[in-house]
């Protein structure tokens, strides 16, 4: 039998994802959006490029839970995108009871799938994840970190003229602006980044990483970055689906590693078949370790005001700590 991928939302991510995944075609992928003949219309549409582009997923398009049933990952990207001037902390409460609705309807038709979020804020939504499933906190990642180090990386490259293959990057913390981009342990063909851009440069480029989902909302004006994003949960998904056992920065529960406990923050991750199979403890230095713990302590703050407003989010929520 083939695998199955569900994703929900079928807008920007959520849509060119589906078109990602489809063209992998290790899977057959559905895509759910509460919009009537939104998904119908897109999934019959990258149906129909099967034969062209030489694949046979079968693309399902859907507003009901039915078909996405027995689905192996299930990515949620459904929710409202930033608008310019907002943060994406600004999307909490609205996004909280869209997150919460999808992934009680989600996990009931597939109890044993692995969930990616992407839906913003995402350290916290991630959380709310956790909390509704109650699965264990190997079957929650949150999208972020590929997205944020692929900026980075980007960059890098841009200013050295170099090729992005040969630039490794780390970008940890929660994926907002007190996000950790970690320079020190960033290389170009192996040679620190600290040996070939001078200082100011660098903190020019750490910046610009920083604020990359605002430079686009701010270019597209209605609507935030998907290319880069639904590529970066693409290479979380090859690396479930294909057990490639990659480690990419990811944002998940943790549990005292890095000297944090119960939130969300990105970190580098192992990922394989049962989706995290550890969390990679990279020796950090103090300055860098403080800046991690500040980005995780902003996580918690939302994932408090989401606490304290559980029962307007989700009526049988319980508690956002993993069970
Ligand atoms: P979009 O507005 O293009 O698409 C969102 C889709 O979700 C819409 O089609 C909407 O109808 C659907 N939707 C809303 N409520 C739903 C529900 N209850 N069930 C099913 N579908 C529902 O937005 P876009 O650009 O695709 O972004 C989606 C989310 O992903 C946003 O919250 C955005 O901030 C976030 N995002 C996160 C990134 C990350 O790095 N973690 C990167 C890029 C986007
Ligand atoms: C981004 O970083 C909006 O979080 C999204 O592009």
């Amino acid at each position: 039998m083939r695998a199955k991928i569900t994703v929900v939302g079928a807008g920007n991510v959520g849509a060119t994802l589906t078109q990602r995944l489809a063209e992998r075609d290790y899977a057959d992928v559905v895509v759910v959006d509460i919009v009537e003949g939104l998904p119908q219309g897109k999934a019959l549409d990258l149906l129909e490029s099967g034969p062209i582009v030489g694949y046979d997923s079968r693309v399902t398009g859907t507003n009901s839970y039915t078909e996405t049933a027995g689905s192996d990952i299930v990515v949620i990207t459904s929710g409202l995108p930033r608008k310019p001037g907002m943060s994406r902390d600004d999307l909490v409460m609205s996004n909280a009871k869209i997150v919460a609705g999808v992934v009680r309807e989600a996990v009931a038709a597939s109890p044993n799938c692995i969930l990616i979020v992407v839906s913003n804020p995402v350290d916290a939504m991630a959380q709310l994840a956790l909390g509704v499933s109650g699965f264990p906190r190997t079957r929650v990642l949150g999208m972020a970190g590929v997205l944020d180090t692929s900026r980075f990386r980007t960059f890098i490259a841009q200013e050295l003229d170099a090729s992005v293959h040969d630039v490794q990057a780390y970008v940890l913390g929660g994926h907002g602006d007190s996000m950790v981009p970690l320079t020190r342990l960033t290389t170009v063909a192996g040679v620190p980044v600290a040996e070939l851009i001078p200082a100011d440069r660098l903190a020019v480029i750490v910046q610009r990483a920083r604020d990359g989902g605002a430079e686009i909302v701010n270019l597209l004006r209605t609507g935030s970055a998907f290319y880069a994003p639904s590529a970066a949960v693409g290479q979380m998904v090859d690396a479930v689906m294909l057990d490639t056992r990659q480690v990419l920065p990811c944002t998940v529960y943790l549990d005292g590693e890095y000297g944090v406990r119960g939130v969300f923050t990105g970190v580098p991750c192992r990922l394989g078949a049962g989706g995290l199979v550890e969390v990679v403890d990279v020796a950090l230095h103090d300055e860098e370790r403080e800046a991690l713990h500040r980005s995780a302590e902003s996580v918690r703050q939302v994932v408090e005001i989401m606490e304290q407003r559980r029962a307007e989010i989700d009526p049988a929520l319980k508690s956002l700590a993993a069970s």
